[in-house]
């Protein structure tokens, strides 16, 4: 049986890569991760979960001991020093690799040439060299450009600007070319490249047929059933068409920028490797990638988004399940009389996204449209489409960090704040105990909290009682 370790598996890749490796009954998986708990309760106890990052030796040197495959899906790229950490990370990844005598790295990266390449495939590109720079390990690099899946940030911008734009001036690189691939074919040359033998190190350029990002949103609008105008202009900066991206899209700055930088250049597979050593795969179509991914979405089955990772240095909920060091807290507690616990914990999983927060909707927004202002993420990452949370998954600014089910929700706040806060719902035999946490930063972290007070008094109270109003209909719906 074939020993595989799968980096990154909390990401966007690795945990589609995962669950589709799960199904093959001759590999053995092992998962390196900063947060087992991130995985959910399913899943780690199917595989082989060492907890650790690549920056410590010890739990790296156990996480490639025995290994036969080794796939590094990780980048950092939220970090602001990204580049040094994922130069860093993939140096360490790989001697550790070489010490444990694995035969082989896959790693996926960006598509594009060094000349023209933005910051962030830079950095990438640097990634491949770096993990195939030694004799000692072979490595299979493939390149991908944007990848149209359910929840990846490409999809994710292209599908919020078909749907709320009608007409839309755009920026002149709408016309620069690229060669997007639907999610399952990129995870059906990870898999592939399992089973393939090799003597020196591989680059393999994938994508299915080269189209601009006009095509692809023109094509997505043809998918939904909308009928769009696309008026190009010449005058639309990199810096504009971002805050224009994270006006109308789900993305912050960060994503919106590097995406913009990466389209002012051409990215098309620069090699014929693709077709010459996995002839058998056969990347679908454009529309039939658009088609999956929204299906995917209407039933509720996005495994993975690309905001599940923490894109920093550190897991982003990792040590954040206590909320034990905040000093002020708005506390509201509601009598269940009766009603199941658990119809109210459920109750409590179904706010966020598009259900909202079942009350005050005005003054949410505006706190979300506050938040979007300074760079934050506001309401618009809503939520994963899936029927269950977990921890992890983003829900507007918030993030889960502990969920023990019929009992408590944890979230975390992600907006910009001068403080760290929490949102918790502890659902007791006969009340639910809501408690908003806040442990502030200096003095103007405390004289926010006074300011927005009057707020949280209208806000926090009525969202305690909602939830229990809805568990009980939902109780009588039967
Ligand atoms: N997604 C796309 O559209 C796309 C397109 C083209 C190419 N690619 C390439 O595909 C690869 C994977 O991308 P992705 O979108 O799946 O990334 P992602 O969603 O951001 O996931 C990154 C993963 O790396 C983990 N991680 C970060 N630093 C780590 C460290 N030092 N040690 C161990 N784990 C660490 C994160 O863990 P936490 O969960 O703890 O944060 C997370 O699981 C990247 O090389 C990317 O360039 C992706």
């Amino acid at each position: 049986m074939k020993k595989i370790l799968i980096t990154g598996a909390t990401g966007y890749i690795g945990r589609r890569l995962c669950e589709k490796l799960l199904s093959r009954q001759d590999l053995a998986l092992r998962l390196l991760v900063r947060n087992r708990r991130k995985l959910g309760a399913g899943d780690a106890g199917r595989l082989e979960v060492i907890e650790g990052d690549t920056f410590s030796p010890e739990p790296l040197a156990r996480a490639v001991a025995g290994i036969d495959t080794a796939f590094y899906l990780i980048h950092s790229m939220g970090a602001g020093n990204y580049q040094e950490l994922d130069r860093q990370s993939a140096e360490n990844f790989r001697d550790a690799c070489i010490r444990a005598g694995v035969k082989k790295i896959i790693y996926l990266g960006g598509l594009g040439s060094k000349e023209t390449a933005s910051r962030h495939l830079l950095s990438r590109i640097e990634t491949g060299e770096v993990l195939s720079e030694r004799p000692e390990i072979r490595t299979i690099w493939f390149r991908a450009g944007v990848i149209i899946g359910s929840g990846s940030a490409s999809f994710e911008i292209i599908r919020n600007l078909v749907e709320k734009l009608p007409v839309m001036v755009t920026p002149i690189w709408v016309k620069t070319r690229t060669q997007p691939i639907a999610v399952n074919d990129v995870l059906a040359y990870l898999t592939a490249a399992i089973d393939l033998e090799l003597r020196e190190n591989l680059v393999v350029d994938i994508g299915a047929a080269a189209m601009d990002f006009r095509g692809m949103m023109l094509g997505a609008a043809q998918e939904m059933g909308l009928r769009r105008l696309l008026i190009p202009v010449p005058v639309l900066s990199p810096r504009l068409s971002s805050y224009w991206l994270i006006l109308f899209t789900q993305v912050p700055y960060r994503i919106a920028a590097a995406l913009v930088e990466g389209l002012k250049s051409e990215t098309v597979a620069l090699n014929k490797n693709a077709l010459r050593y996995f002839p058998e795969i056969l990347p679908r179509a454009y529309p039939i990638a658009v088609r999956e991914a929204l299906s995917e979405m209407e039933h509720q089955q996005v495994i993975s988004r690309w905001c599940d990772s923490s894109a920093d240095r550190y897991c982003d909920v990792l040590a954040l399940d206590d909320p034990g060091d905040a000093i002020l807290q708005d506390r509201r507690i509601v009598p269940l009389r009766g009603i199941d616990p658990h119809a109210v914990f459920r109750a409590a999983c179904d706010i966020g996204g598009e259900q909202g927060w079942y009350t005050y909707h005005f003054l949410w927004r505006l706190r979300g449209f506050f938040d979007k202002l300074v760079g934050g993420y506001g309401l618009s990452r809503g939520r994963r489409a899936a029927p269950e949370l977990r921890i992890g998954d983003a829900l507007d600014f918030w993030k889960v960090a502990d969920i023990r089910p019929g009992k408590r929700l944890l979230l975390t706040a992600q907006m910009k704040l001068p403080g760290k806060a929490w949102l918790e719902f502890d659902i007791q035999a006969d009340q639910l105990v809501q408690t908003a946490h806040f442990s502030p930063r200096g003095l103007w972290g405390r004289v926010y909290w006074y300011l927005v007070s009057p707020f949280h008094s209208l806000v926090f109270a009525d969202l305690a009682r909602q939830i229990v109003a809805r568990a009980s209909l939902a109780e009588k719906a039967g």
